[in-house]
């Protein structure tokens, strides 16, 4: 029999690393530099043997000469050379899709990143790996060093989850949180992020909430048993927060999070990603900064907050050795938590009352019986209205083409139907009292 801890005795585990960028390199750097005690907890030695990735003499900070080089990932997926495959190049389709399904058609274990992927060919590449019966591990696709997938997968194996939210893009924690803490504008904050590394050249992707969207199709799939369904989510960016926004929802006890938000209904599924109000005593409040934090709504454990660093790469690396690791050790677990035939279709459920009501910020012409008309269309349509906020420092635009000067109003509604709040701004809007698009943001009481 092995005796534990003897790292000589079995042999070396061949990890074969398919992109060489900021987690990419950083994996092989911490196996390179750092492997000693992942050998001794295995009882086998973890050895990256073979990379592939575009340019093979680009400066990585790491040392690859010893090691066999692919220019294609799919050759180094099918390669024998390796026990294990690594996919840390990223996208939804071209070679990491086609090297991870090749990885796993050849009953290779792998392990990715890589959530667009996941997000779009999670159920697909799940089935493949059960029929051949290979491990697929993805801890680092959602909220990076967060070990948030285990949690579902084993931690809460047996749990009934009614609802998962929180903060998973760091870069629009990032933003906002500058924004609130500062008082600068959301393109200011934008620039920083980006000279900082945070955000990407072209920040869409994170700012317009899709990141997001990816990662919760992934965790709505693991916490409620369901088919992955990226495109049944209302998203919505954080480009319309004002500092307005920011200091009205400050001085009414909220901060401003972009969450996403899936829970169970009796229709079905709901998934939402939006800028949101939530108290400054909850605990997502706290969370600032590039960080990620994921909450998790259970029966028997209630609820249950995961924080931390959601992206860079040494997080991101972490989690992919955790599963490097697990796979090793020989943990099985079918990848989306339940065998992929057991996963039911994806249905989708409308979005629901929110518990908080919603914060409206329009510009409303400054002419007598505007505020009034505004008011009585709400009642017409049974929403309450909690507060009515004025004051001369929200102005947020400039006067009406007519040249009538407006006045910025924010509203707060008691409890309400999305689609009442909806069909009643449009109203409004086609009344001619207010100048602009309003602002939504809908409150949610955590
Ligand atoms: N960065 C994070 O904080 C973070 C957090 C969580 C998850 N992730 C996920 O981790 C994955 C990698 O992210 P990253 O930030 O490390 O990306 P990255 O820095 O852009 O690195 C991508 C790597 O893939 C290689 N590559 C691109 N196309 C290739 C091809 N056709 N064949 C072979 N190699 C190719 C590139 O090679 P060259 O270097 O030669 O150009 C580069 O080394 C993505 O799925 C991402 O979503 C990242």
């Amino acid at each position: 029999m092995q005796e534990q801890g003897d790292a000589s005795a079995l042999a070396p585990l061949r990890i074969g690393v398919a992109g060489l960028g900021n987690v990419g390199a950083t994996l092989v750097k911490i196996l390179q530099n750092d492997g000693v005690e992942l050998n001794k907890k295995l009882g086998r030695q973890v050895v990256v043997t073979a990379v592939a990735a575009r340019s093979r003499s680009r400066d990585r900070g790491i040392d690859i000469s010893g090691l066999e080089w692919f220019d294609d990932p799919v050759a180094l997926a099918k390669s024998d050379s390796i026990d294990l495959f690594v996919e840390l190049i990223g996208g939804e389709d071209g070679p990491a899709l086609a090297a991870v399904r090749a990885a796993l058609e050849a009953g290779r274990p792998v392990v990715t990143a890589n959530k667009a992927l996941l997000a779009k060919h999670g159920v697909a590449l799940a089935r493949i790996a059960e029929d051949s019966g290979a491990q697929l591990g993805f801890e680092a696709a959602v909220a990076g060093g967060i070990p948030v997938i285990k949690t579902l997968r084993e931690g809460l194996g047996s749990a009934r989850i009614g609802r998962v939210y929180g903060i998973m893009n760091g870069t629009c924690n990032y933003i906002l949180t500058r924004m609130g803490n500062e008082g600068i504008s959301f393109q200011e904050c934008l620039r920083d992020a980006q000279a900082l590394g945070y955000a990407e050249a072209d920040p869409t992707f994170d700012v317009e909430g899709f990141d997001t969207a990816h990662k919760l199709a992934i965790l709505a799939s693991l916490c409620f048993g369901c088919e992955i369904a990226p495109n049944e989510i209302f998203v919505e960016g954080i480009t319309g927060i004002s500092q307005a926004d920011i200091k009205v929802a400050s001085d009414l006890g909220y901060k401003i999070k972009l969450l996403g938000i899936a829970q169970r209904s009796p229709e079905g599924i709901e998934q939402r990603v939006h800028p949101t109000l939530v108290p400054k005593s909850s605990a997502v409040a706290g969370v600032d900064g590039v960080l990620n934090a994921i909450a998790l709504e259970t029966d028997y454990v209630h609820e249950l907050l995961l924080a931390g660093p959601g992206a860079g790469g040494p997080p991101t690396a972490s989690s992919v050795l955790s599963d490097i690791l697990d796979i090793a050790r020989g943990t099985r677990v079918p990848p989306l938590g339940v065998p992929s035939h057991e996963l039911t279709p994806y249905r989708q459920a409308p979005m629901r009352a929110h518990e908080g009501g919603y914060y409206i910020r329009l510009n409303a012409k400054d002419v007598p019986g505007a505020l009034a008309a505004i008011a009585s269309r709400m009642g017409e349509r049974g929403i309450s209205i909690e507060s009515v906020i004025q004051r001369p420092d929200l102005r947020v635009s400039d006067p009406a083409a007519d040249g009538i000067a407006t006045r910025t109003v924010v509203l707060l509604t008691h409890e309400t139907m999305e689609a009442t709040v909806r069909g009643t701004i449009a109203q409004i809007a086609s009344d001619g009292f207010i100048v602009g698009e309003p602002q939504l943001i809908r409150i949610e009481k955590i």
